[in-house]
This record gives C-alpha cells, sequence and structure tokens, in this order.
C-alpha cells in the first residue's frame, strides 16, 4: 500500500512538473507553430484543385493564428524600455495584420481558383514572418 501511494505521489509530481515546462513554452510559440505547420502544409498543396477546398480550410485555420498571435506580447516586450513599448507593440500588431491581409488575399485566389496567383502571394508571407522575426523576436 505505502509502495502504491509513493508512486502515486511520484506520478503527480513529475505530470505537473511536466505541465509546467509546457506553460513555459509561451503560447506565442505555439500559435507560432500552427502557423510553421500550416503554411508548409499549404505550400504543398496550394497549386492543386483538388485540395481546393482543403487548402481554404487550411487558410482559415492560419487567419486565426495570426489574429491569435496579434493579442499575444512578444517575450522581447519585456526588454524594451518602457516609453518605447506602446510603439513597439502598435508595430508588432500591424505587422500581426499584415500577415492576416496576406491570408486574406491568398484566400480569395484560391477561392477564385487563381492558384499560379495564390502560390506567388504565399511566397511573399516568407518576407513578412522574416521582417516580423528581425523587429520583434529575441534572440
Ligand atoms: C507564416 C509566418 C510565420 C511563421 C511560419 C513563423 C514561425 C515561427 C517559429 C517556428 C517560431 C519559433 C517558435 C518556437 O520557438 O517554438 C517563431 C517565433 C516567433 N515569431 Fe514567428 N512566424 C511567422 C510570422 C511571424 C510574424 C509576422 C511575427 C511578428 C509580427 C512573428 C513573431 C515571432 C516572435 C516574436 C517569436 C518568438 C516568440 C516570443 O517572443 O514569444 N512571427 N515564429
Amino acid at each position: 500500500m505505502k509502495t502504491a501511494s509513493l508512486i502515486l505521489a511520484i506520478t503527480l509530481v513529475t505530470s505537473s512538473q511536466f505541465l509546467r515546462a509546457e506553460e513555459g513554452n509561451s503560447s506565442l510559440e505555439h500559435q507560432m507553430k500552427i502557423l510553421a505547420k500550416g503554411t508548409r502544409q499549404l505550400s504543398q498543396q496550394i497549386n492543386d484543385p483538388a485540395q481546393q477546398q482543403s487548402s481554404v480550410g487550411l487558410i482559415e485555420d492560419l487567419k486565426k493564428a495570426a489574429q491569435d498571435s496579434k493579442s499575444i506580447d512578444p517575450r522581447m516586450a519585456e526588454t524594451v524600455p518602457a516609453a518605447d513599448k506602446a510603439k513597439f507593440l502598435a508595430d508588432y500588431r500591424a505587422q500581426m495584420d499584415k500577415l492576416s491581409d496576406a491570408f486574406t488575399k491568398i484566400e480569395e485566389a484560391v477561392k477564385a481558383g487563381q492558384y499560379a496567383e495564390a502560390k506567388s502571394l504565399l511566397a511573399s508571407v516568407n518576407s513578412i514572418k522574416r521582417e516580423g522575426h528581425e523587429k520583434f523576436k529575441q534572440d
């Protein structure tokens, strides 16, 4: 009986430590992982008419991830001087809006069956990402 309680106690302690470690992964990182996985998948199927519906669904998920990211402050905000913080966060949110707008344009092109156009618009997402990381992501 004592052994069983000990095993239970160890299990509870280790699983709560695991949960804490998961929380340490800021939820912006979680949204970024959704963006990374979704854009990778989209780039593999965007010019396939047979996947039109699936692509629209993926883009909806990407738009949601960009909107959710917009409301989360990046870690770097903690290191920005108080006087500059409002501008830093406004610029960060504007960059996320740029990303959302790009996804909206891509979605319109996919819905219109303009797959080549959609593919070239998707390439432009990379520069929005690069700019976002240069300005708002800590090393
Ligand atoms: C489709 C476009 C994008 C992709 C695929 C992407 C991908 C990623 C990935 C894989 C990470 C690392 C996550 C981790 O460490 O687990 C990351 C982190 C980060 N990204 Fe992006 N990103 C994109 C767009 C953006 C944009 C537009 C911004 C800024 C407006 C941005 C800001 C950040 C920041 C600030 C972090 C670090 C997390 C933090 O500071 O809390 N990303 N991104």
